[in-house]
């Protein structure tokens, strides 16, 4: 038998309820009033950042906006401001030293990020067919001491920032990146690569909607090598793949290798090597705005976009790796990201330790006798 309700308690468990709520509240209030969100800007500030935004990163709208101008504008506009008081939010909360990283007006600041992820990601995700592992390439320095920092950068391994522009090609020019390292590397020369051989004349891949490294890696090899950026440049559409100027193989490659996923240390062995093709989710709104720090904002794991890990190293105890993307020198450090390296995760942050690979590279690309005797070796070898 239920002993009958005695007020007392009831006065005390709701006595208890308020205080939790009030607590709570409380808490919920801390939470958010550490930093508040910065002040409204005014209509007019808004304008006025916008017509500079615009005069600086502004595409030049195709024809179909001739049809709607004003119209798409002031649809734009609204998106800018959108976009500002999240940049504004994010930076505020930087300056209470709450992030790593802050956010800028970069080419993507009058996107929403719906747009943002249909225009410049085009990684279409892993193939199904077997991964190239197994390289004995770098058993020499799994021994070694790796060094702390790498920066590819400055050792004339990595060419001028690109603009892939509206053309889902990510993955085209993170691996002609990692080709033009080795290359430099293997060589001594820098040569910038042409990404549109690739988008062009790549049949595994889909050009601007999308593709993965390894294919790449895989055309160069199977078309005996590619071309310079200067003989068959970017033209920011898929095109008819040029009869002539896919037999200029002023480049050539051997073989392409898969790094060991999920890792981050096999990545860093990797990189310490040479600059490495790696696919990332970069589908998150912060990564939109991205302007400079250490990325370590939110972002999943379906990775969507490639791009290439040309160094890495730490700064007041923050590791990172230096990525080099394809989205101008507007978009954050003069076109790179630094991305939090050695998280929790081993998938690595915004995934980029699970699909890493580069190229393999014997010999100069002028002596194909060479590059046998080598590839031969290397069979025995493994
Ligand atoms: C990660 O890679 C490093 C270097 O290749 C290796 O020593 C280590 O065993 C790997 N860790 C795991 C969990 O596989």
């Amino acid at each position: 038998m239920r002993p009958p309700r005695s007020p007392a308690p009831a006065a005390a468990l709701l006595a208890l309820a308020v205080a939790l709520a009030l607590a709570s509240a409380a808490a919920a209030r801390h939470t958010y009033a550490t930093v508040p969100p910065p002040a409204e800007r005014a209509d007019e500030e808004v304008r006025r950042m916008y017509a500079a935004w615009k005069s600086e990163h502004g595409r030049p709208r195709g024809n179909c906006d001739l049809a709607g101008g004003e119209e798409e504008d002031r649809l734009r506009l609204e998106v800018f401001r959108d976009n500002l008081r999240y940049i504004d939010a994010h930076n505020a909360e930087a300056d209470a030293g709450l992030h790593s990283f802050r956010l800028g007006l970069t080419p993507f600041a009058d996107l929403t990020v719906e747009e943002y992820r249909g225009r410049v990601l085009g990684f279409r995700g892993r193939r199904s067919a077997a991964r190239r592992a197994g390289s004995t390439r770098y058993l020499r320095r799994r021994r070694d001491q790796l060094p702390d920092d790498v920066d590819w950068r400055q050792l004339g391994a990595v060419t001028e920032v690109k603009n892939q522009e509206q053309c889902g090609g990510c993955w085209a020019f993170s691996a002609v990146a990692a080709m033009e390292g080795i290359n430099s590397i293997v060589t001594g020369n820098l040569i910038s690569l042409s990404e549109q051989e690739v988008i062009d004349c790549d049949s595994q891949d889909g050009g601007c909607n999308g593709g993965i490294m390894q294919n790449a890696f895989q055309f160069v090899i199977n078309n005996g090598g590619i071309d310079t950026e200067a003989d068959y440049p970017f033209t920011g559409t898929d095109g008819t793949c040029d009869a002539n100027r896919v037999n200029e193989k002023v480049v050539t490659i051997d073989n392409f290798v898969d790094v060991a996923t999920n890792n981050e240390t096999a990545l860093q062995e990797a990189v310490a090597s040479q600059p490495v093709s790696v696919a990332i989710d970069a589908a998150g709104r912060a990564f939109q705005h991205y302007h400079s720090g250490i990325f370590n904002g939110m972002c999943g794991t379906r990775l969507d976009h490639g791009v290439t890990a040309v160094g890495y190293g730490s700064e007041n105890g923050r590791d990172f790796w230096i990525v080099k993307n394809s989205w101008s020198d507007g978009w954050g450090e003069g076109g790179y990201i630094r991305m939090a390296r050695n998280v929790p995760s081993p998938r690595g942050k915004c995934g980029i330790a699970m699909d890493a690979s580069y190229p393999v590279k014997y010999s100069s690309n002028s002596n194909p006798a060479a590059r046998a005797a080598m590839a031969v070796l290397e069979m025995v070898v493994a």
